[in-house]
């Protein structure tokens, strides 16, 4: 058992396997990083985000710092889990969870990436599927939402797919151009007509003991 639990937690599908992001993880997907593969075209991240930077060694560490950070940002009004997705022993992305005073809406959404050699192929749906499993059976969310740019063909359809319901519009900027973004929305109550029942969780009791969820 890792000394910070909440590195513990795991969710797997037949398919695939979310971790906790632990530094050894990280480690091993960096090189997916640094050779850029987890960008798309147009570019799927607003600013700021380190994807956005062009040095590849530079990418990497502001890449580990920005998770780092995330990490140790823990209480009411933000936190956020991260998970390296593993597909037969290989880190291939990330799929992350985020709690918005949590304990207040009951509200999640999420954020994830696979490297360019692992798309298609239906890895990103089972991926928010598995997400989904953690938040509304582990942690008892109400709600999931999720927010992509309208040209995001691929998150747009995950959502749709999913059951979520559109909710809106809204602006940001990606390397600094306005675009627009797609507001998704998912009810518990859609969720569990969509749920799967052989996804499993492990070690859920410590999100219960180390995050604000109530
Ligand atoms: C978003 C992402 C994780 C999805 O993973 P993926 O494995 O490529 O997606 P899947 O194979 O599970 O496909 C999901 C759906 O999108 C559709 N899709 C996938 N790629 C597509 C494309 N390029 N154009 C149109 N539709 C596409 C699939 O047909 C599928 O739809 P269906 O369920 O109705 O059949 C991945 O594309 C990615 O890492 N993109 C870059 C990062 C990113 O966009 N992150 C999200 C930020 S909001």
């Amino acid at each position: 058992m890792l000394s910070y639990p909440l590195l513990d937690v795991r969710v797997s599908t037949p398919v695939l396997e979310l971790r906790g992001a632990t530094d050894e993880l990280l480690d091993q997907l960096a090189p997916v990083v640094h050779a850029g593969k987890m960008n798309a075209e147009p570019s799927p991240y607003d600013d700021p985000i380190s994807f956005h930077e062009t040095d590849p060694d530079i990418r990497v560490v502001k890449w580990l710092r920005s998770i780092w950070r995330g990490r140790g940002n823990v209480d009411a009004d933000r936190w956020r889990l991260y998970f390296v997705v593993v597909v037969d022993g290989e880190p291939v992305g990330m799929q992350d969870v985020v709690g918005a005073s949590f304990s207040t809406f009951g509200t999640v959404t999420s954020f994830s990436w696979l490297s360019v050699d692992h798309r298609g192929r239906g890895l990103g749906k089972e991926m928010r599927q598995a997400i989904l499993q953690l938040a509304f059976e582990g942690l008892g969310a109400k709600e999931a939402t999720s927010d992509a740019f309208v040209d995001n063909q691929a998150s747009n359809a995950i959502s749709r797919g999913l059951g979520y319901a559109p909710d809106g519009f809204d602006r940001a900027t990606r390397r600094g151009e306005p675009a627009l973004l797609n507001r998704w929305r998912l009810s518990r109550e859609t969720w569990e007509q969509h749920r799967r029942t052989d996804i499993e969780l492990h070690n859920v009791d410590a999100c219960r003991a180390y995050l604000p969820l109530s």
